[in-house]
């Protein structure tokens, strides 16, 4: 069985770019477990389902034909032959998605989802529970954070990057009621693992998380 680097933190933390980072350095396959949770979101407001809608919600995943794959050195998923990227970034999907990660079935269908990836190799796993639930017993577990107004403004720079038109304390708010909601829910609320190591990334530049994480995994090793 391959490694498994659990990289967990509230969002706009800097995950998606350590994990994508140690991945390349490591040559493991970068998982974003977000992606999933916002597929099954996307799925089913393609389907025309209101995503507050739990029981609907869990008929339209249920019912469809989800597939994984690596491409690239990521894995990546095709929900019914489509395989969604720019969409799962879209702005309803955005806004619908910490609902539907909250519900226990959806959350189950996603962990074991992604347990299954450890088929194809080593991974990089980032999201919220990956320490706490998906890889309880991975000796690799991190806790990325950040002081929100620094979370906030990476989020906002990244947004408008992508062209989006935000404005500032607009993307603040809604990362705070996304960290509320992730921080609160019932099932499987954002927490630093047993044995995570902690990294504070506020001050700290994108290549020396990189770097902090890998000695971490090479000592371990
Ligand atoms: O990381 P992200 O912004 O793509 O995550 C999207 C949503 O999914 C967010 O509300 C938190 C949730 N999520 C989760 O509950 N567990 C994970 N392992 C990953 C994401």
């Amino acid at each position: 069985m391959g490694k498994a680097i659990a990289i967990d933190g509230p969002s706009a933390s800097g995950k998606s770019s350590v994990s994508k980072g140690v991945a390349a350095e490591l040559g493991f396959i970068y998982v974003d477990s977000g992606a999933l949770y916002r597929g099954v979101t996307w799925q089913a407001i393609r389907k025309g389902v209101d995503p507050k809608d739990a029981a609907a919600v869990l008929e339209a995943m249920h019912s469809a034909d989800w597939a994984f794959f690596v491409k690239n050195g990521a894995a990546i998923f095709s929900v019914d032959g489509d395989v969604p990227v720019q969409e799962l970034r879209e702005k309803d999907v955005r806004e619908a998605v910490a609902r539907v990660a909250a519900i226990p079935e959806v959350r189950k269908f996603v962990v074991e989802s992604l347990r299954s990836l450890e088929n194809f190799g080593s991974l990089v796993m980032e999201g919220r529970d990956i320490g706490t639930v998906v890889f309880p017993d991975s000796p690799h577990k991190f806790y990325l954070d950040a002081d929100p107004e620094e979370r906030a403004m990476r989020r906002y720079r990244e947004l408008v990057a992508a062209g989006e038109d935000e404005k500032a304390h607009e993307v603040m708010e809604s990362l705070k009621k996304r960290d509320q909601i992730d921080a609160t829910r019932k099932a499987d609320p954002l927490v630093v693992a047993p044995g995570a190591q902690v990294i504070d990334s506020t001050s700290m530049t994108l290549e020396e998380v990189i770097q902090t994480v890998i000695d971490a995994v090479r000592r371990k090793a």
